[in-house]
């Protein structure tokens, strides 16, 4: 065979103990990750990969089931909401959100506290729609969160987007606006971290590639009063409406994703529930601030009422030491904490899947490559 420059393998990828701050695709526990393994050969006795078996069989169709069941347990989903597992991720809902409830000439207001906010508000825009933003963070460099108090949301409004947690820049709020309109939350990185009161939302989306397993799938829940609004023109794998009568099976769903969500809500349901995940989240996140806050060697620009406790974006005051910190940083296992390029520095997320031991792991190499260039 052949020498190839690119063996495949990186050489991190050799070590014995790494911990994947990557805010999406996201680290996964190590019990899912060994469970993945056991069963890819051969799922339940079927002696087949899950991957491999149709999605119009019985063994699919219970697991889809079964699936949603555990969502609506994990996140307390009420029955006035449906459960919809579709494809196109957390993008794919910019659009459909706008398709399934407005028609060309509505109103729909957007809360913009960061990058993810604003590509929503901007996919809407292409739908016909007089798009309102009642609250703008930007000049504050999305550091901070609008007073959710007095906020001019228009009443006429087909509904109000927000992100509960920007992964970019890390502002998250604890608790959602209170709107009359429906409102609708991108949950993608916030969704299983914290309780969420699912009944005062119309529509929440949240992809599975950080806290809820692997890339491929978006999960939406949504009130079913909301359903039959759909524009004719919207692509049926996008309809709401289509889809919740189809059980999420139109088409072929993505049948891995599906399972590995089944393996993520047995995991958190085995720890204690979006209960437990919140404490351990803030015990967490408490860790990296209290390090970078120590000293003006490192900054977080985020006030500290709208901190994440996921996504945790720092800089250093020197920043030409920022290539050093991620070599040094992956040199030491501690992978994939390059800032977003929009924002720069190192950014940690914080999902679920991290353990605590990563993030004590983190946050001696902070204090130690402050000691040794501080
Ligand atoms: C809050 C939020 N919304 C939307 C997206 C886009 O999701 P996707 O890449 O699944 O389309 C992301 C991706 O990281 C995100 O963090």
């Amino acid at each position: 065979m052949s020498k190839t420059r690119w063996s495949g393998r990186s050489p991190w990828q050799n070590r014995s103990v790494t911990y994947n701050f990557s805010s999406g695709p996201a680290t996964l526990p190590d019990a899912v990750i060994a469970a993945i393994r056991n069963d890819l050969p051969s799922w339940r006795g079927t002696g087949q990969p899950l991957m491999t078996l149709s999605h119009r069989g019985a063994d699919f169709i219970e697991l889809m089931a079964v699936v949603k069941a555990k969502l609506r347990q994990a996140l307390a989903i009420p029955d006035s909401h449906d459960i919809l597992i579709l494809q196109g991720g957390g993008m794919g809902q910019f659009a459909a959100v706008p398709l399934n409830l407005t028609h060309p000439g509505d109103k729909v207001s957007f809360l913009l506290t960061g990058n993810w906010g604003v590509q929503a508000a901007k996919e809407a825009g292409n739908y016909q729609l007089c798009v309102d933003r009642p609250a703008d963070q930007q000049s504050g460099n999305y550091t901070t969160l609008p007073p959710l108090e007095n906020l001019a949301i228009d009443p006429a409004s087909a509904y109000l987007h927000y992100v509960p947690n920007e992964t970019i820049q890390g502002v998250e709020f604890s608790t959602p606006p209170v709107t009359v309109v429906p409102l609708v939350a991108d949950a993608s990185s916030q969704i299983l971290s914290r309780p969420m009161d699912v009944g005062a939302h119309g529509v929440i989306f949240a992809g599975t590639q950080k806290n809820l397993g692997v890339a491929g799938a978006v999960v939406v829940i949504i009130d079913r009063a909301l359903l039959g609004r759909a524009r004719l023109e919207t692509p049926s794998i996008l309809d709401y409406t289509k889809m919740s009568q189809a059980d999420s099976l139109l088409n072929t769903p993505t049948t891995f994703a599906v399972y590995v969500l089944d393996l993520m809500l047995d995991w958190v349901a085995r720890l204690g529930g979006v209960e437990a995940m919140a404490v351990e989240s803030r015990a967490k996140a408490d860790l990296v601030y209290a390090a970078i806050d120590a000293s003006d060697f490192y900054r977080n620009p985020v006030e500290q009422s709208a901190r994440s406790t996921k996504n945790i974006p720092f800089t250093m005051a020197d920043p030409s030491l920022d290539r050093q910190f991620l070599a040094e940083a992956e040199a030491a296992g501690l992978m994939f904490l390059e800032g977003h390029r929009s924002v720069g520095g190192m950014r940690a997320s914080l999902y679920n899947a991290m353990p605590q031991v990563g993030v004590v792991t983190l946050v001696d190499f902070i204090k130690d490559f402050e000691r040794r260039n501080g």
